[in-house]
């Protein structure tokens, strides 16, 4: 945002000439309906020779989180990636183990998934010292050792349907070819880094635990209860499913997209048990919301549903309303869990429970219609490293992201607690 004002403040009265919106920020008629990413016919500010002297600094965002705010950095095919981990309390354990751990979860490899082979070995860079942390920024590097930038110089040219070439060269006016740079699923291997550290210290602090598991491929669901799932029936699957029969209707669907060089999308399931009642704000600090931010931020995430979701919009209120019941030590039980853990936006104290959607992956071998960046029609077909569907990697980034909000609002129900009486 700051950067923003600067180019504001920067500004010079010949870019209001050319349509360079200075109130706004962005010049609204530079949005492309079609053609190439920024149509000839729409005057560019760096054509006048004024790019340099509006100083100009384009605000991609790569931080998320409040009172534990993560920054992560690296493009898909550079040397590698990393976070930076802002607002961690002094003392948290971190293991270096368990970060390599979760990361393993998430690495390409197998056969219903990219051949990239990544070792993902983090490096702790600084606030760490004998296993804790020192309260500074907590920076992890995880060096790539598998980069083909070659695979992707035919895509320099040319807009990847259903990815974000043409509209990262629309926002940027440039980007790296080299596997869809910033917008690449290898991001989120610093987001799971950060996860790991966050997931440390709410299971050390509050004993929480989070379980995510692939709980629809296409058109088949499994039936999973997330009051009792556990990461070892999830991890005894290779598609992450915890229902043997599921799983094995999911593998089957996963090989034949993949051998019709085609791809499927699917959803992911994620539960957070534990998880005391009075965290989150009403408004725009709802959990939900900060969950819906968290989730959607993820590559391919096309939806989330908080508990019951959509179904509970065909209900009347009485079916839907989880009853409240004494829990017999002076609290409140719930008897159901439709509102997945949340009213108003603030734990209730039940489990925390979601779901998310991913679109089946753009990249596939078949012929696809597209346009070059001359807006010349081009056929393409996606060859090299892809995965046929990217939901069961996409597990331990869901619970990575449940993670960082849940640390986020641990921290800010620590900075500012109840009215005491
Ligand atoms: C774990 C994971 C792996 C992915 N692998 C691929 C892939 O191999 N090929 C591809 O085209 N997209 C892949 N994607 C999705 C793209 O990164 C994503 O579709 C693209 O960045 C455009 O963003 P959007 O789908 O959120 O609009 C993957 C996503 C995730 C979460």
């Amino acid at each position: 945002m700051i950067s923003c004002l600067a180019m504001r403040v920067g500004a010079p009265e010949g870019a209001q000439a050319l349509g360079w919106t200075i109130s706004s920020g962005y010049p609204l008629n530079t949005m492309p309906i079609s053609g190439t990413a920024r149509p000839s016919t729409i005057p560019d500010p760096r054509d006048a020779g004024i790019w340099p002297r509006i100083h100009y600094i384009p605000c991609m965002s790569n931080s998320f989180g409040e009172y534990l705010r993560i920054t992560t950095w690296g493009e898909s095919h550079g040397p590698g990636i990393g976070v930076v981990i802002d607002g961690l309390p002094a003392g948290i354990s971190v293991s270096v183990e368990t970060i390599a751990r979760d990361l393993a979860r998430r690495r390409p490899g197998g056969a219903l998934a990219s051949a990239r082979k990544e070792p993902d070995a983090p490096q702790i860079q600084s606030g760490l010292h004998d296993g804790k942390t020192l309260g500074s920024p907590l920076a992890i590097w995880i060096e790539s050792v598998d980069a083909r930038p070659a695979d992707y110089d035919q895509l320099s040219e040319l807009y990847r349907p259903g990815h974000a070439d043409f509209t990262t060269e629309a926002r940027y006016g440039f980007r790296d070819a080299r596997g869809g740079g910033r917008a690449s699923a290898r991001e989120t291997a610093a987001r799971v880094a950060a996860g790991s550290v966050a997931r440390a210290m709410l299971s050390s602090e509050y004993g929480i635990e989070i379980v995510g598991w692939v709980d629809a491929i296409g058109t088949a669901r499994a039936e999973v209860n997330p009051a009792l799932v556990q990461s070892e029936e999830v991890e005894a699957s290779v598609v992450r499913c915890p229902v043997t029969e599921a799983s094995e209707a999911f593998i089957e669907k996963i090989e034949a997209a993949r051998d019709g060089g085609d791809s499927l999308g699917g959803w992911v399931g994620v539960v957070a048990r534990g998880v005391p009642a009075g965290w989150g704000d009403p408004v725009f600090g709802k959990v939900k919301a900060l969950l819906g931010s968290a989730f959607l931020s993820i590559p391919a995430a096309m939806a989330m549903e908080m508990g019951d979701g959509i179904a509970a919009t065909s209900r009347t209120g009485s079916q839907n309303n989880d009853q409240m019941v004494p829990d017999g030590k002076g609290g409140m039980r719930q008897e159901t869990n439709r509102s997945g853990g949340l009213q108003g936006g603030i734990t209730s104290g039940a489990p925390l429970w979601a779901r998310v959607g991913f679109k089946p992956t753009s990249t596939i071998a078949t012929s696809q219609q597209t346009i070059d960046s001359s807006g010349k029609a081009v056929a393409f077909e996606g060859s090299g490293r892809h995965d046929p569907c990217v939901v069961p990697r996409a597990v331990p980034i869901v619970e990575a992201m449940m993670a960082l909000v849940l640390a986020d609002r641990m921290l800010a129900w620590r900075a500012t607690p109840p009215a005491s009486e």
